[in-house]
């Protein structure tokens, strides 16, 4: 749920760790700081508030010297976010600096040990118990007091290491918690994630759990907790950088937004076209797992699959799927969604149906993530990098995977004919040009946002795919608006939350299935007479919808499937100009982080 950062090389380290943060700042946001190796003394900043008060504070880095450093952007777990919890956490009168993704389990057993020991503590962290386990195990040899530390920490970290002493050396290990290290001429660079190196190289080793690094300027040597050399495969990046920048855009999310088209295209085109996902094994039932926005992606895929391949789909929350022995049949196929493919309960939930024999496939944006590698298969979504904490295009490419998916079990299963085939690859290719439609009415949703953005409820409600949808709708309002909102199936209204509508209350009604429309016409007047103001979303034709709405937005035509990715962009673009209406941070709302890598 954090960022870290390392550099060592021939450049003054903190103001390249500035700017890497930077791109980590989507993992956190609560506080940051930095401790470099001057040659003499570790000198350690760290305050609360995002990255720029850290960066005002050191003159972007230009105040304090060295050419070894570590850093880290914090989103609090254990003690608020202040100037003492901020990373990085000292020892040993400051001759050890850590920093810490991720969460230490057993920290409260290793506190008494260390106070036992003469310790002292100052922060709330759990991380402070590794700096001064660091100390304690630290005997001149970094590599060897880092393989000890991975002996006695329980949970999950990705840690950087540096010691007064050795101003030529970070250590690093990780567990559970992503770690890359990127690898340059005379100097490298330690992220959480690839974009924080991308303007520096393009050379990365992918970390797994267990591997233990020492950066030198000169080289990186990779080990086991036996200190056993190791080799590893250097993974080439062929992002563009621009990819991880705003571009002229005022934020990340518009900009993401406006990338759909291009990023659908890539997703589709890897299958559509090339004879879809080769299916070795036809599941007799299929469980989707999930967090948030994947989550909802999931909701979406039980209404697709089932419906063009005729399989029975589960969907859970990956939080509560880990933990409830899920029934599994002979062939259940267990399909993992993440934009960054390290949410800590997908994770677990992934490993626990690995272990219960189930196989695997993973529906991952991040290239090379854990949850892609640790899949029996990895299907990726091509958004490319996702910055803007709430999720946009990699929701949509999700969406356009999800179709593939079930298209291809329908052919693994015979019952996609080449006609039906080649009209839903066509399909498929026109989306890119449809949601470019929507894009150029932009301004439509912005001024349909100036009109609502100070509701203070807002209620989403559709029937079948549409319900799958408002779910969507109504996450990405909440997240970034701070405007309560639900979502319903539109048939369930009348079971209770019908009583919280009155005078002025907004509903975003999505009717865009040619079945169910005149069902959900029916609740829309429900709501109506009852004073709500209607939203309503429907396709072209559906002109009757504004006899009981206050403002229609309509989609242009295609499959009933996959009207809902027109639909998700609409919803993409009100929640952020509702959002930034209201002044809001749009892309690094409050109390959450991109990739959340805690239970
Ligand atoms: O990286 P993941 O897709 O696994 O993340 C899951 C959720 O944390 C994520 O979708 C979250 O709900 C976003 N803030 C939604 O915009």
């Amino acid at each position: 749920m954090c960022g870290i950062v390392g550099y060592i090389g021939k450049k003054q380290a903190a103001p390249v760790l500035i700017g890497a943060l930077k791109r980590l700042e989507y993992r956190g946001y609560d506080s940051a700081g930095i401790a470099v190796n001057s040659g003499k003394k570790i000198n350690v900043v760290k305050t609360k508030g995002k990255l720029n008060v850290l960066a005002e504070k050191i003159e972007g880095g230009n105040a304090v010297k060295g050419t070894t450093a570590i850093g880290h952007t914090r989103w609090a777990t254990h003690g608020k976010p202040s100037d003492i919890n901020a990373h990085p956490h000292t020892s040993g009168s400051g001759r050890i600096a850590v920093v810490h993704n991720g969460i230490i389990e057993n920290y409260i057993e290793l506190k008494d040990f260390l106070i036992k020991k003469g310790y002292r503590f100052i922060s709330e962290t759990d991380t402070e118990v590794i700096a001064h386990l660091a100390d304690f195990y630290y005997k001149g040899d970094l590599l060897k007091m880092t393989a000890r530390l991975t002996q006695t920490l329980k949970g999950s970290y990705a840690l950087e290491i540096i010691s007064q002493d050795k101003p030529d050396e970070i250590a690093a290990v990780k567990k559970d918690s992503p770690l890359i290290i990127g690898l340059g001429d005379g100097e490298n660079f330690i992220a959480s994630d690839i974009p924080a190196v991308l303007p520096y190289t393009r050379n990365v080793y992918i970390i797994e759990d267990y591997e233990i690094a020492l950066i030198k300027r000169e080289g990186v040597a990779l080990y086991n907790t036996e200190l056993e050399h190791i080799n590893k495969e250097v993974f080439y990046v062929n992002w563009n950088v621009s990819a991880a920048e705003k571009g002229g855009y005022e934020h990340f999310m518009i900009k993401e937004i406006m990338e759909e088209p291009q990023a659908i295209l890539n997703t589709v085109s890897q299958m559509v076209g090339q004879g879809m996902m080769k299916i070795d094994k036809i599941p007799d039932k299929i469980n989707i797992v999930a967090c948030g926005s994947s989550y909802n992606v999931g909701v979406a895929g039980k209404y697709i699959i089932e419906q063009i391949a005729k399989i029975p789909v589960e969907v859970d929350t990956a939080s509560e799927y880990r933990y409830r022995d899920a029934l599994l049949t002979k062939n259940t196929l267990v399909v993992v969604i993440s934009q960054s493919g390290e949410t800590a309960d997908t994770l677990a939930a992934l490993r626990e149906s690995k272990r219960r024999g189930a196989e695997t496939l993973s529906i991952v944006n991040v290239i090379g993530s854990t949850i892609a590698r640790e899949a029996d298969r990895v299907l990726y979504t091509l958004a490319g990098p996702e910055i803007s904490v709430a999720t946009t295009k990699a929701y949509s490419t999700q969406l356009a995977a999800v179709y593939m998916l079930a298209l291809s079990l329908a052919k693994a299963e015979g019952k996609l004919s080449p006609e039906l085939e080649k009209y839903y690859g066509e399909e498929l290719f026109k989306l890119p040009s449809l949601i470019n439609k929507i894009l150029e009415q932009k301004d439509k949703i912005k001024d349909l946002a100036s009109k609502y953005f100070k509701a203070k409820n807002v209620f989403f409600i559709g029937r079948g795919i549409d319900y799958a949808l408002s779910l969507e709708g109504a996450l990405k309002l909440k997240e970034i608006s701070y405007i309560h909102s639900e979502a319903y199936p539109a048939g369930e209204l009348k079971h209770g939350p019908i009583s919280l509508i009155e005078d002025g209350t907004l509903v975003v009604a999505l009717a865009t299935q040619e079945k169910l429309f005149e069902k959900t016409l029916n609740n829309i007047k429900e709501v109506k007479s009852r004073g709500a103001v209607v939203l309503s979303i429907v396709e072209e034709e559906n002109t009757q919808i504004e006899e009981c709405s206050d403002d229609v937005f309509y989609l242009p035509k295609t499959n009933k499937m996959f009207t809902s990715s027109l639909a998700a962009t609409i919803l993409q673009l009100f929640a952020y100009y509702v959002a930034n209406l209201n002044g809001n941070d749009v892309d690094q709302p409050r109390n959450l982080a991109k990739s959340v890598t805690v239970e």
